[in-house]
């Protein structure tokens, strides 16, 4: 595909004093307002180096470039030199590679070669996996299907965790108050109750806590009863997790959690000691990190147990000697800040270069209108409630609006939970934000219940057009362009040519809400297209053309949703 802000670039290159055409490509703008041009050139910045008013410059570049194949038309207007497309010559380029690509449109091979693994989710077993942990869910596998798009090598993690000194108070609690069948039927919110219990009895009674902590010890040895009652626990969360990911579409290529990492902190604390990084504070070891303005990170306890920061240390580098990563990214909420700042700094100071490829990629907090969550004080909304609620709220509206469907089931649950996942993806990751089901459950406006709508509004349209025979047979020699050189033709046709270069700014921002944003952008374009235009005329050259737009935008669309881990049904 023709790439116009570098084709822009060169051709005003000689007129430019001396500006590289990749420098002036990243001067290119698309200017907010269509009517002022399709691309703009600003001239401020070659005044020095010219010795000339921008104004001036700008006039003299306009009647420089006016004759090339690509422009309508080149005028210079204060400042600035404005370029409209030759339409036809834009939409040929633009349908030929979207009919040559097909359902590979927008797919790129910039990561070729290179493995960026992505690390999210994370929940604790034994814990609620509750609407909090949909944020490093959907985020996270949203940016994994980017990465995945733009060609790189990925290795999904869920870091799960699943050790540490709680477990112990866990099997201690389910020793005195649990019993096999309540776990078994329902294991999370059981074990979650023993827990409870345990630091409401271990308040009266602290020598609960010394008990929990010799389970620990026993664990962390290997002692076989300890062992079982910990595998055991986890087995259960998983299999409760495993129905949320399912409902989600989200699979992991490793589960390799904090428990993963228990075998491998002897070789790090030998590194920390080789570097001189270890201090001893009080009976326990720190990494002092005043130099960087950080408080000191703790990496064993008194009693030489490791913590959640020294399995941080111990699964970086694992990674980076187990897949030679070019990213390791990790979705992880924005209260971690200070603990991600502190190990990629140790990773920095242990003399590893790669520290430098490891990223925090924090999100805002969620919040319930009524108010925070507190799981100790039972305070929490699960995730797979939520979904459940989702797709069945979304099945009676449904009902109620009489949508097209084949299988109501399957199209209330691909819009209930797509709507629940575009809610999430529709901001900057970095904002806080209000669950609030009014919000989830409006299918009219910016949502993603709309772009889906305006993808089977156009799977409809090849549908009637004569389906899937019709889609193959569509060629840029048998499309007439110049039938689909109109406004609303020309603004959706833009949009689908951008996509691609948003899909890569999305990655290199770590930012899914880019592509939602511009999803919503392509579902307007495609309802004011097919508003304005009469899509299947008579004749066969005007149709094919319009059907190949139709076609093109209908791809995007279905591409761009699957970034955002949604469906997009043909009928709704
Ligand atoms: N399990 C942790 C939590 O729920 C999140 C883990 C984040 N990942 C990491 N590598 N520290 O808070």
């Amino acid at each position: 595909m023709v790439d116009y802000k570098q084709r822009i670039a060169e051709i005003i290159m000689p007129a430019a004093g001396g500006l590289a055409a990749g420098e002036i490509r990243e001067m290119v703008e698309a200017p907010a307002d269509s009517k002022l041009g399709d691309y703009a050139f600003p001239c401020f910045k070659l005044a020095k180096a010219m010795r000339k008013a921008p104004v001036v410059i700008a006039k003299e570049i306009a009647e420089k470039i006016k004759d090339d194949e690509i422009f309508a038309k080149v005028e210079s207007v204060n400042a600035y030199v404005n370029i409209f497309l030759n339409r036809e010559h834009f939409m040929k380029n633009l349908i030929g590679e979207a009919l040559s690509r097909r359902e590979n449109y927008g797919r790129s091979e910039m990561g070729k070669g290179k493995l960026a693994i992505v690390e999210y989710s994370a929940p604790n077993i034994a814990k609620p996996f509750h609407i909090g942990h949909i944020r490093s869910t959907v985020i996270g596998h949203s940016i994994y299907k980017i990465y995945d798009y733009m060609g790189y090598d990925t290795v999904r993690i869920n870091h799960l965790g699943d050790y540490g000194t709680q477990f112990g108070k866990m099997i201690c609690a389910y020793r005195r108050w649990g019993n096999r069948e309540d776990v078994e039927n329902e294991p999370i919110k059981s074990l979650l109750s023993y827990y409870i219990k345990f630091h409401e009895e271990s308040e009266k009674d602290p020598s609960l806590e010394d008990e929990a902590r010799a389970i620990f010890t026993r664990l962390e040895q290997g002692d076989p009863a300890e062992v079982e009652l910990w595998q055991w626990f986890r087995d259960e969360s998983l299999r409760e997790f495993g129905r949320v990911y399912k409902m989600l579409g989200i699979e992991f290529d490793s589960y390799a959690g904090e428990s993963f990492y228990s075998d491998k902190m002897g070789r790090i604390l030998d590194m920390l000691k080789g570097k001189g990084l270890l201090v001893a504070s009080e009976g326990a070891q720190i990494v002092d990190l005043a130099d960087y303005s950080m408080p000191p990170a703790l990496i064993t306890k008194q009693d030489g147990s490791t913590l959640y920061i020294t399995r941080d240390i111990a699964a970086a580098v694992y990674r980076k000697e187990h897949y030679d990563f070019y990213k390791n990214l990790y979705i992880v909420a924005s209260q971690q800040n200070l603990h991600f700042q502190q190990w990629i700094k140790i990773i920095e100071l242990m003399g590893f270069e790669w520290a430098k490829d490891c990223v925090h990629i924090p999100f805002g907090l969620v919040s319930l209108e009524d108010g925070t969550m507190s799981t100790r004080q039972g305070r929490v909304v699960f995730l797979e409630e939520v979904l459940t609620k989702a797709v069945e709220k979304t099945r009676e509206i449904i009902v109620e609006k009489g949508v097209n469907t084949d299988n109501i089931d399957e199209t209330a649950k691909q819009v209930g939970i797509g709507a629940v996942v575009f809610n999430e993806l529709a901001n900057s990751r970095i904002k806080d934000y209000v669950f609030s089901w009014g919000k989830v459950l409006n299918f009219d406006g910016e949502t993603g219940p709309y772009v889906q709508y305006s993808h089977a509004r156009l799977a409809s349209v090849m549908r009637n057009a004569g389906g899937q025979g019709v889609e193959s047979s569509l060629d840029i020699e048998n499309c007439g362009i110049s039938f689909i050189t109109g406004d609303s033709a020309f603004e959706l046709a833009r949009l689908i040519y951008d996509f691609p270069s948003v899909v890569a700014d999305a990655a290199e921002k770590y930012e899914p809400s880019i592509v939602s944003r511009h999803v919503v952008d392509i579902a307007q374009a495609v309802n004011r297209f097919y508003h304005d235009e009469h899509i299947l005329v008579e004749n066969q050259e005007e149709r094919n053309a319009k059907l190949a737009l139709v076609y093109s935008a209908k791809t995007v669309l279905k591409n761009g949703l699957g970034l955002l881990c949604m469906e997009a049904p043909d009928k709704m």
